[in-house]
């Protein structure tokens, strides 16, 4: 017999810097709870590819406007819960983990225009699975903008060093090569955007519950964050 999902109609809000976990926690409690995922972060790295695809600049308000129409991609939800973004039936998801798409999103993020233009997407998102699923939305400012009432709110945080290890081993087992140094100060810099800018910048909630994973792996997070959640998973 079916039990009802106890997550069924609930939203978790989960912000954090770049490299802090935030994607694997949220992929896990996804499993766990049968729960609809949104990776926010791909919306606006989309955002940015397209703007690199046309040879404009990320950093050009009108270049990264005109590319928020993502009607021709496509955002999918593979079975295991992995997300996907498509372009012509073809999976890009690989080309939108590199670090210059990673800058470029940081950059168009910067724009109060781009992110009402992607505001809705995500509202849309969350209202469309949480009745039926639950939701859980990633990103740096799902907490405090995009779902402010969510049931419980995450801040994953690191050291910088520990986030750029765990950022290289990511390119890797994605095919693509970095070094320490680059991937740092990559990291530095984004997160010197995303906290200084003026529309929506990373921040905890003030509700939030703040998880440093510094010295904790994937399994003790994920262990910490269903502690505090306190409920018991989906059965089928
Ligand atoms: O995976 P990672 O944490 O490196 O980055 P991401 O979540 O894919 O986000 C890429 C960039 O998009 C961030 O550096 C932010 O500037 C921006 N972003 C944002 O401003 N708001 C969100 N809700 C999600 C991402």
């Amino acid at each position: 017999m079916t039990q009802r999902n106890p997550m069924i109609g609930k939203v978790i809000a989960i912000d954090g810097p770049a490299g802090a976990g935030k994607g694997t926690l949220a992929t896990s409690l996804a499993r766990e709870y049968r729960m609809k995922y949104l990776d926010t972060g791909t919306l606006y790295r989309t955002v940015a590819y397209k703007v690199l695809r046309a040879g404009g600049d990320p950093a050009r308000e009108e270049d990264a406007l005109k590319a928020c129409d993502l009607s021709d991609y496509d955002f999918k939800h593979m079975g295991n819960n992995k997300f996907c973004v498509l372009l012509d039936g073809e999976d890009v998801m690989s080309e939108l983990r590199t670090q210059s798409v990673g800058q470029g999103a940081s950059k168009v993020a910067f724009y109060t225009s781009v992110r009402s233009a992607l505001k809705q997407f995500q509202i849309e998102f969350a209202e469309k699975w949480a009745s039926q699923y639950g939701v859980i939305l990633d990103g740096r400012d799902i907490g405090t903008v995009i779902c402010p009432d969510a049931d419980y709110k995450f801040f994953i945080d690191a050291d910088p060093e520990v986030r750029a290890h765990r950022r290289i081993e990511e390119l890797k087992s994605r095919g693509h090569q970095a070094n320490f140094e680059e991937t740092l100060s990559e990291i530095l810099e984004r997160d010197a955007r995303d906290r200084g800018r003026k529309d929506a910048p990373l921040k905890p909630a003030g509700d939030a519950y703040v998880v440093d994973t510094s010295h904790k792996n994937a399994l003790q997070v994920l262990q910490m964050v269903m502690d505090y959640i306190s409920m018991p998973v989906a059965k089928v």
